[in-house]
């Protein structure tokens, strides 16, 4: 069996990465497919080093677009690379724009297509993210759902329950294979001249928040009365899309938010471990902030990971300064007592053990054209 495994931006790195360990501790075969969809050092190169992962075999180097343009960049390499090297499984992880065009490139040419964090839906088509979840899972034969919320969410949808697997959220296997190296090497405290517990950490990088002078804006204000209210650091690894917007539109950055470059895996498990609080609109650290025990206030109206709420561990605040503030004070009293809704940490083989026994080499589809 050879299994195609797409990927394209830093989320998908994290989650795809102990797939890969899989593969590689069982011998099955397989090829990193890279879209290049993220490509500065910080946001792609860096993982493979810290999660030890080999060389994309394939980088499309698409780089950055609008949806449509992206998406057609990855559209036409994938369908030419799954054309020229035949596999027999083709992975896709989330529901960025890479996923979308992995999926459509292995449904057009009959290759069977498996879905990894399958059935999570938002309910917003204003966000790309859930056009993309949504085709994907409706184009995917194997559908690895994280917890039962997203194998319910599937089947409402009508999609066969001999497709579904409940596998966990292989972000859990990222963060237990990874937080004790990351310890190894505390010296990000020091550089920042910051104590454990004693900061607060931020990231927002949604097309619908920061796209939108208004929501930035409200973010940012936010932000400052957070700061204000607990009198503690903010510390903001800007995703390079959000430094463009806040340039775009000239907004003033808050005295109490210190901007950093994005970070790597290692030295954000680290401050995301050990913050008195995160504020985010990411999916992926509403996940592991709810792991790490560390209180998630997600300033968005919706979300996909309803499961972090429902155990106590996130609030959603959108983006209303005194909202986000609220939330602020809610979250931070609150036990640490919320339970981890996403498994075990064994997602990564659960899936490449599933693939081995239901997919047969020996017919191998490709609709040539
Ligand atoms: C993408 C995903 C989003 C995911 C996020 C993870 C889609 C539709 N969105 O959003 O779901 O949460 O990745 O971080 O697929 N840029 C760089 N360097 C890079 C990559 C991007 O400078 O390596 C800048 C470019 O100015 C680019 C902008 O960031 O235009 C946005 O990048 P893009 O990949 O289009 O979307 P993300 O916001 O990263
Ligand atoms: N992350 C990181 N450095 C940062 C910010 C995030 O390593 O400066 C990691 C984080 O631990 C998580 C993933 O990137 O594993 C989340 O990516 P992002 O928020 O960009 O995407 P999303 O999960 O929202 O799709």
């Amino acid at each position: 069996m050879k299994i195609a495994v797409i990927l394209g931006t830093r989320p998908e790195i994290v989650k795809m990465s102990p797939v890969v360990r899989s593969c590689l501790e069982r011998s099955v075969d397989f090829s990193i497919i890279h879209t290049g969809q993220h490509y500065s050092y910080e946001m792609d190169r860096i993982f493979f080093c810290e999660l030890e992962l080999p060389d994309a075999t394939y980088n499309l180097e698409v780089g950055s677009g609008t949806h449509g343009a992206q998406t057609a960049r990855m559209l036409t390499g994938l369908e030419q690379i799954l054309l020229e090297d035949p596999h027999d499984v083709v992975l896709v992880q989330g529901d960025t724009n890479t996923v979308l065009a992995g999926a459509l490139a292995a449904a057009k040419l009959g290759v069977p297509l498996g879905h990894v964090e399958a059935g999570l839906r938002s309910y917003d088509r204003s966000m790309p993210e859930e056009i993309n979840r949504v085709v994907a899972d409706h184009l995917s034969d194997f559908l690895f759902a994280p917890t039962e919320m997203a194998a319910h969410n599937l089947r409402k949808e009508g999609r066969p329950d001999s497709g579904i697997f409940v596998t966990g959220n292989t972000v859990v296997d990222a963060v237990l294979q990874n937080i004790s190296l990351a310890a190894e090497d505390e010296s990000i405290f020091s550089r920042l001249g910051i104590e454990k517990g004693e900061y607060i950490l931020v990231t927002a990088h949604r097309q619908e928040n920061v796209d939108r002078q208004e929501n930035l804006s409200d973010i940012l204000k936010g932000i400052e009365l957070v700061g204000n209210e607990f009198g503690v650091t903010v510390l903001y690894p800007i995703h390079p899309r959000t430094k463009k917007m806040i340039e775009r539109f000239n907004l003033r950055i808050p005295d109490n938010l210190r901007l950093l470059e994005p970070l790597g895996y290692f030295e954000f498990l680290l401050l995301e471990a050990s913050a008195q609080l995160v504020l985010t609109d990411s999916g992926g650290i509403q996940e592991e902030c709810c792991i790490l025990k560390t209180p998630c206030v997600t300033m968005r109206k919706n979300t996909e990971r309803p499961e972090t709420v429902v155990a106590g561990g996130n609030i959603l605040a959108g983006t209303d300064p005194e909202a986000i503030l609220s939330a602020a004070r809610t979250m931070v009293l609150r036990p640490r007592t919320w339970e981890n809704p996403f498994g075990d940490g064994r997602s990564g083989d659960r899936i490449v053990r599933h693939l081995k026994e239901i997919i047969d080499p020996t017919k191998r589809r490709i609709h040539y054209c």
